[in-house]
This record gives structure tokens, sequence and C-alpha cells, in this order.
């Protein structure tokens, strides 16, 4: 048994969700209020028997017990399992030294962070030495209790304040200077990095301090002062203000994404509490995997430019400042559409007024910025109005330049049924003829959606490839399934884009966490590197899934070998089954519900489940149709060549 199985065993999910969420028994279930989403009746399922629950409201997702502390505690797997493990009382394999020095590391460097943030607070709200900081701080608007609410600080403008203070607590030069508190000059001299600055300490979702940012309080340069890459502080992944931001982003059911500390800060304080920053940044993958645990939509506030252009520019200036910056993919709006479909998330974006920063817009007219974030445009829609603001399209030359501006755009888009009502939009507003644009689409490649019957992608494959046996190891049928399938997508890791994208597979119909995370750290590979090498892939995964992988990979080898035809086939099949299982137990859970709502004589919910139902039938007979589809084309395709 897996040490998943052995936690999963030991603890009770009724128990453990109900801690966060007031449960009510309802025949066999437990059902209440989602806490991912805002809702007044319950639509927020736990099922005792197969532990595992659902959000059949806005989410409509759900999980096992892990899963849920994943959200809920905004955790990545191996936090999730160090948390239910010493709950549980079980006991994790101890890590090898590397790991447990890296560990021990990170803890240190966390203390000496958590040391260094409380120390530059106390100077800045109790020491002389912090009035330039309070009086600059108070200037921008900034009250006492919003100054302790995020802990701000300052560093006077000496060469070893920190140092001195940080070798009395007994912490090592080393291990200051990893954390980057601590600068080193080429005559080895050691002296703080952040001198006369305001100090904004950056935490992590958990709300421990991982870096800093440090402003000048005038004009000179650089504005802000960052800890650099460390160990534990990655710029291009932090977003300020996440750990208070949580709960108001989770009420609200809106993540607002703006630039700047100060557009965190000033807000918070008038009320405004759904907000984080980038830091001037590019907005990455990581930004928004960690927001899409807890909300859907995303509107972002940046400066019109910076999710463009301008973001590469600033990426210039900054990197002089020493920073070791990760190249970061910049969304463009093909980006924006392709990550909006693939997270599942609605992105909109907001359009700032000329040379106003959100800071001085929640200060001088609240209502105003409660009505730019109801009016943010989903990103398709911005750019189009954008053009419309920018091109005078009365002449050819015009004309051109929208539809190169914008067709690109429709290109990104998966969903026909959306890119053909902006393409009609688009020909309308040109006054031009629909085939024309579609045409040039084509060209651009847009043509994904209109896949002809025998272009299916070429598998990756050298020839024969081996086939999973399904692990003999596991006796439940269901998570058979999921094995077999993960380890033919080891093999043929490819093909998982056609997956996510042609047949829409998801993460939660795997109904064992580790299957699911295998899963969803696969996509995320392969979408940050295209290619993924076999020999490489155990190291593709974090170090708790590794004995699984490497199980999967086993399964893989003791298969005979198929063409990659076949195999393809079967990857299909697999998925698809497993996505009608999935459904099917949905749907079986649901029609209990059903009764005891009949029982219970409240129509209302009733009619709401049945709505549900229909919904999910829907989706059931769409799979079916894609199921057949798939293996017909695969059988007449096979019968040309043979
Ligand atoms: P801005 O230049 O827009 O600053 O940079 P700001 O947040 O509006 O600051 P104030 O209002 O003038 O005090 C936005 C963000 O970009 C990062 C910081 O995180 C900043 O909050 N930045 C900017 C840097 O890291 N370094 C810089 O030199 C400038
Ligand atoms: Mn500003």
């Amino acid at each position: 048994m897996s040490v998943v199985e052995e936690i999963k065993q030991r603890l009770d999910i009724v128990e453990v969700i109900g801690e966060y969420v007031p449960l009510q028994k309802a025949g066999r279930h437990f059902k209440g209020l989602c806490p991912f989403h805002t809702e007044k009746t319950p639509s927020f399922i736990v099922f005792p028997e197969s532990q595992s629950w659902h959000c059949f409201g806005a989410c409509s997702t759900g999980g096992d017990l892990f899963t849920f502390i994943m959200r809920r505690e905004n955790m990545d797997f191996a936090e999730a399992l160090r948390f239910l493990a010493q709950r549980a009382g079980v006991q994790l394999t101890p890590l090898d030294e590397a790991e447990r020095e890296q560990r021990d590391e990170l803890d240190r460097l966390r203390e000496i962070n958590r040391i260094a943030a409380e120390f530059y607070h106390h100077i800045l709200m109790r020491s002389p030495q912090g009035e330039p900081g309070l009086c600059y701080l108070e200037r921008r608007g900034v009250a006492r209790q919003t100054m302790a609410t995020f802990q701000l600080g300052y560093a006077p403008s000496e060469w070893h304040t920190l140092d001195h203070y940080l070798r009395q607590q007994g912490v090592s030069q080393e291990d200051a200077l990893k954390a980057g508190l601590l600068s080193e000059s080429e005559q080895g001299t050691v002296y703080d990095r952040f001198r006369g600055r305001v100090l904004f300490p950056i935490r992590d979702p958990q709300g421990r301090v991982i870096g800093f940012g440090g402003r000048v309080l005038d004009d000179s340069l650089p504005k802000y002062l960052n800890t650099p890459q460390t160990p534990l502080f990655d710029k291009g992944s932090v977003l300020y203000g996440i750990d208070l931001a949580r709960e108001a982003i989770r009420e609200s059911g809106t993540a607002v994404i703006v630039e700047g500390y100060m557009d965190v800060i000033i807000p918070y304080q008038c009320g405004v509490r759904n907000l984080v920053a980038c830091m001037g940044t590019a907005l990455t993958e990581a930004h928004m995997d960690m927001l899409k645990r807890i909300t859907k939509t995303l509107v972002l506030a940046l400066d019109p430019d910076a999710a463009g252009m301008a973001a590469v520019e600033k990426g210039v200036a900054t990197a002089q400042e020493g920073l070791e910056r990760r190249v970061v993919p910049v969304p463009t709006p093909q980006g924006l559409i392709r990550y909006e479909e693939r997270l599942n998330a609605e992105i909109r974006i907001l359009t700032l007024p000329e040379g106003l920063d959100p800071d001085e817009l929640v200060l001088q007219d609240r209502e105003r910025w409660d009505r730019l974030v109801a009016e943010a445009l989903p990103v398709a829609d911005h750019f189009f109005e954008r053009a419309r603001r920018e091109i005078d399209v009365s002449t050819a030359k015009g004309k051109r330049e929208a539809a190169e501006r914008l067709l690109p755009i429709l290109a990104a888009m998966t969903s026909a049924v959306e890119r053909s009502h902006h393409l009609q939009r688009l020909a309308g507003w040109l006054r031009v003829d629909e085939r024309s644009l579609w045409e040039e689409l084509r060209r651009l490649g847009g043509s994904r959606a209109k896949p002809s019957s025998g272009e299916a992608r070429p598998p990756t494959a050298s020839g024969g490839q081996a086939v999973g046996r399904a692990l003999a190891s596991s006796a439940d049928p269901g998570r058979r399934l999921e094995e077999h399938l993960l380890s033919l997508l080891l093999g043929q890791p490819a093909l998982l884009r056609e997956l996510v994208d042609d047949y829409g597979l998801r993460g939660e119909v795997f109904g064992h966490v580790e299957n699911r995370q295998i899963f969803e750290q696969l996509l995320r590979h392969l979408e940050s590197q295209k290619e993924l090498d076999i020999t490489e892939v155990p190291r593709a995964f974090d170090s708790e899934l590794r004995a699984h992988v490497e199980s999967l990979l086993h399964g893989l080898e003791a298969g005979p070998s198929l063409p990659p035809d076949l195999v393809r086939e079967d990857i299909i099949k697999c998925a698809t089954r497993l996505q009608k299982q999935y459904l099917g137990r949905l749907l079986r859970e649901l029609r209990y519900l059903q009764q005891s709502a009949q029982e219970e004589g409240s129509a209302e919910r009733v009619r709401e489940l049945n709505e549900t139902i229909e919904r999910l039938r829907r989706d059931y007979r769409e799979i079916d149709r894609r199921f057949y589809a798939a293996t017909l084309l695969g059988r007449t395709k096979r019968g040309f060549q043979y």
C-alpha cells in the first residue's frame, strides 16, 4: 500500500473536510456550501463511500482528500502529503541525504527572512532610524495599521545594520548571503543589500517571508531593489499579496492582477482585497497556476501594454539590476487565449486610465475602480476594442492592419464556435468577405479546429512502441485503467495534447491523487518543453511521485510491442473510458442526491439537480460520440494502409 492510500485509510474525509466546511448529512452523502466559490445553496458534496468530493455548482470539479487540501491550503502535492501524513500519524520514508540538505537549507533561509522582516519592521515603527521611511509611507497614504498588516519595514542608510543584527542572532553570514539579504563586494567585504529603502516583505501563499522589495525614497535608481534569485525566491513565480488576498479572491470569485506593491497595499487599506501583484515582471504560467487553484476569473489590471511589449522592455531594464531573470513567456493575446482554454479560466483585461496606477485610482475614486473591474473585457474583445480605437479601416491598408492584428488571436482559439463568432464580427467591421478572412486564418495555421479527416497528428514513436500492461499490483479496476493510460502516455507523451485539446481530458477524472498529479505534471512539462525524453521521465516529476512513475514505466516495458497506430487508439479508448466512468459515477451519485431532495420535498433543488444531470448526460454522449469517431477513423485509416 502506498503512503497515500495509507493516509486515506486512516483519515475520514468527512471529518477533515468538515473542519473547513460545515457539512450536513443528506442521505448517504454530506453537503455544504462550496469553499471554492460563493454560493447560497449547497452544491458541494462529500461522498464517504468513495472518499471523494465534488462541487456541482460553479466549480464543477472534485477530487479526493489530497486535492481538497491542496486547493484549500494552497499547497502543492508534496506539502499536502507532509501535512496529511502528520495528521494521520503516517511516517514518510526518510528523504535521501541531498533532499534533506535542500529541505534544511530552505528552512534556514525562511527563518532568516522572518528575522529580517521583523527587524526591519521594528526599525520602521519604533526606532528613530525609521523616521524617513515612516514619513515616506505616510505621505503615500499608508496607515499604521496597514504597515503592520504588511509588515513593512525600513532599512537605514548604513552598511552593516542587518549584518550585525543577524550575527547577534547566530545567523551565519553564508546563509544570509544565500538569502540575498547581504551582498559581497569583489574584495570580499560583506554588507547589507538593502540600504535607505522602504521594505516590502514578499510572502509565499502560506504567508512565509521569502524575499523583499525595497523602494528608494526619492527619484534615484533603481527605484526598486529586490531579493535576487535564491533557492527560496523566484521573482517570476511570486505573487505579491497572495497570502492576504486569498479569502477575498475566493469570496469575490475574481483575482485582479496589478503590477506593484503599492497597488496591492493601498487598495487593501480601502477594502479592495482581491488584488495580487506580479511585481512588474511578465505574467508567467506559474503565476496563473497559483491563482487558478482559487478562482477561475482573472482580471489583468496592467499597464495597457504591460501584457505585451512593455514587459519585455522592462525585463531588460530589471536585468541590469543584477537580477538573474529566467526568460519568461510574455502573454501575448494568443498566449492569453491559450492559457484561458488550458486552465479553463476566464481572463479579462482592465484598461487603466492614462497615467493612473491602481493605488492612486482607488484612493481617488473607489467606485470608479469597481466599475472598471466590472467592465473589464474578455481577451479577444479587449483587443478588438483596441483595434477599433486605433485603426481606421476605411482604407485597404487599415483593413489589412486590423486583420493582421486580430486574426492571430482567432487562430489561437480552439473553440470553433467562438472563432467563427469573432470572424463574423471582424468581417462585418472591415466590410470584407468572410471567406477571405477564413483563407487568411488558414494560412496562419488556424485550421486546427477544422481538421480534415486524414490529418490526425502523427505519433512521435519511432516504429514499434511497447504497450503497458495493466499493473498487476492494483486490484481496483478503476485505478488499473488510470494507470494503464498513464503508462501508455509516458511512452507517447505527445498524444497528451490531443487528449486534452480534442478529447477534453482533465486531471479530475483521475480518482487517485498520485495519478492525477502525474497527469498534471506531465502536461505542465509538455507545455514548457514540448519534447520529453523518455530516459528523463522520472526526473520530470516531484520526488514524491518518482517511485510511482517508475512502476508505471515498468508496466510499460513489460508489455508487448505494438504499432504506434494501435497504441494511439488504445490511449484514446482508455481516456474516453476513464471519462465515461467518471461521469457515470457522478451521475449515479446525483441521482441519489435527487432522490433525497425529492424526499425532503424541495422542488427547487430537484430542478437544479435535473439541470446538472442533463448537462453531464450531454457530456457523456459527446464523449461517446468522439470515442466512436476516433476508433472509426483509426480503422479506415488502417484500412488504407494495409
Ligand atoms: P512601477 O514602476 O510601476 O512602480 O513598477 P510602482 O509599483 O507604481 O511604485 P510606486 O507607486 O512608484 O512606488 C511596478 C513593479 O515593478 C517592480 C516592482 O515590483 C514594482 O512594484 N519593479 C519596478 C522592480 O522590481 N524594479 C524596478 O526598478 C521597478
Ligand atoms: Mn505606483
